[in-house]
């Protein structure tokens, strides 16, 4: 299918933007008429769903239903209801610039995509497209956006910006240089007419990888980068694939980040990676990163299995049955020949000035982390690589969502007692703690500092403090860098 051209949608001037948003604003046209189709038949692929959603968004009143139908779901909306939704005025507009097009019984229908995105809008093109289609936000978007830290940074470079979802997100928040980079230049210029939509000021630049950004440095880089294993014969799109793993284009992106960073900048990403057995993808990470002075942390949740990949990379561009069959099992072969059988849903993190950690952090779920979170780790990194006399100083504490339990197989007390750390959100964990390590880490969570917890824990081992400081001090920097403990900040080391 041919994508739609964007010439016309380029003319949109500023006075007829925030005319559009406004009307977007009033008809409440927002993540909420998204979640009115989202809520139907969840779960399943949009191929098999579509039909339901279009029945039951068109049964609906509300005019952002119909902008739902219209801009989301890519249905049919009559002309009377579209112009009840936007406005006449607006509605002609959308015309003129083929945001819409009319058929031939007069109903209209979008070419693009126009989706709420946490307080803007955001124009892109249909998946169901390969070639050059622009990807804007969807699912992953979301994962990855949720992430991002509460107060923004001065300067962020979204790369791969597709629609430039993620560079608006950082102008809108305060970002002073907001810049997105794709190599697709369909994809720069919609995320300049998604930066005119939505009245925000940022940069958009063509180009590979860090390319168009030679010389200059950020606080901030974030990426989505396509991370999809081609297949042979499958049409290649570029939103999609990362390669023949599909995790090459990612790994030549993180490899190159440090010089893009600012000494106290982050990188963040979100990616899918074949399980390598042997080779863990923060090991790869580690060796791909060269001596860059930058520490790496993967968050990693079980992604699908690939027979559920070959499914998803396949449903993602189907209307109609025809070509299925072929197309998931042209992924599938692939996906065997080249031994994959697991596949990881991460989130990597690169944080200098540091050179330090290579971590793998398992997670059960990305919907478990947020901006806090890796706040939090980032805090708790940060502490670990202090010298001994900031760490005893400091009031360290259980990270939030761990769960202590003192676990009695009988009532009476004549089984000894085992004792079990798990989490309830953040990093995964459930394991069986040693006594030693449970005293040591009541001994932590009680005391106002480090230095507090080695006096008892040498109290309760009858030994001096001396003794054993080392080996508190070990075990609280590996519990800080495994998400575990937290760095309480406002404690007493300030
Ligand atoms: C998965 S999409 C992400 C889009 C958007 N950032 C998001 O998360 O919704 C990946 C984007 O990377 C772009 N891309 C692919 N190869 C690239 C390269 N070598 N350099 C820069 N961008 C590239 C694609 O054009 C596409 O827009």
């Amino acid at each position: 299918m041919m994508l739609a051209p964007i010439d016309r949608l380029s003319l949109l001037s500023s006075a007829q933007a925030d005319a559009l948003r406004a009307r977007l604003v009033e008809v409440a046209y927002d993540e909420r008429a998204i979640a009115r189709g989202e809520s139907i038949a969840p779960g399943l692929f949009d191929a098999l769903r579509l039909p339901l959603v279009h029945d039951a968004l068109s049964l609906d009143d509300a005019p952002a239903s119909d902008l739902a139908l219209l801009f989301a779901y890519m249905g049919r909306v009559s002309l009377e209801r579209f112009e009840r939704a936007l406005t006449p005025a607006l509605s002609a507009l959308a015309l003129e610039l083929g945001l819409v097009t009319r058929g031939d019984d007069g109903s209209v229908a979008s070419p693009f995509l126009l989706m709420p995105f946490m307080g803007l809008w955001i124009i892109s093109d249909p998946l169901s497209q390969d070639g050059d289609a622009v990807m804007g936000p969807g699912p992953t978007t979301h994962e990855l956006a949720r992430l991002l830290p509460a107060r923004t940074p001065r300067s962020v470079l979204d790369v791969g910006c597709g629609a430039g979802t993620f560079a608006l997100l950082a102008a809108d928040r305060g970002s002073a240089e907001a810049v997105g980079v794709d190599i697709n230049p369909r994809a720069v210029e919609l995320a300049r007419i998604n930066a005119r939509l939505n009245g925000l000021s940022a940069e958009f630049l063509a180009g590979d990888l860090f390319a168009p950004v030679e010389g200059r440095r950020f606080d901030l880089v974030i990426s989505q980068p396509p991370f999809v294993a081609r297949a042979p014969e499958v049409d290649a799109a570029v939103f999609l694939h990362g390669g023949t793993y599909g995790d090459e284009l990612a790994l030549s992106l993180i490899a190159r980040c440090p010089r893009v960073l600012l000494p106290t900048g982050r990188a963040l990403m979100l990616l899918d990676a074949p399980v390598r057995p042997g080779a863990p993808l923060h090991l790869r990470l580690r060796e791909a990163l060269g001596d860059a002075p930058v520490d790496v942390a993967v968050f990693s949740t079980p992604g699908m299995s690939p027979d559920l990949m070959a499914v998803g990379y396949t449903a993602r561009s189907l209307e109609s049955l025809e070509g299925y069959a072929a197309t998931v099992r042209r992924y599938r072969h692939h996906l065997r020949a080249l031994g994959v059988t697991e596949f990881s849903h991460a989130i990597v993190l690169l944080l200098p000035p540091g050179g330090r950690f290579s971590i793998s952090l398992p997670v059960r779920s990305l919907s478990a982390l947020d901006g806090e979170a890796i706040e939090r780790w980032c805090d708790a990194i940060d502490l670990a690589s202090r010298d001994p006399d900031t760490l005893l100083a400091a009031t360290v504490r259980p990270a939030p969502g761990l769960v202590f339990a003192e676990e009695r197989a009988t009532p009476d007390r004549s089984v000894e007692p085992t004792w079990r750390v798990r989490s309830e959100r953040g990093v995964a964990v459930s394991r069986e703690l040693s006594e030693a390590s449970w005293a040591l880490l009541e001994a932590i969570a009680t005391q106002e500092t480090v230095a507090g917890a080695v006096e008892v824990y040498a109290e309760l081992c009858g030994a001096s403090a001396e003794d054993v400081r080392e080996q508190v001090l070990g075990f609280v920097r590996e519990h800080l860098a495994k998400g575990l403990l937290a760095w309480e900040r406002g404690g007493a080391s300030g």
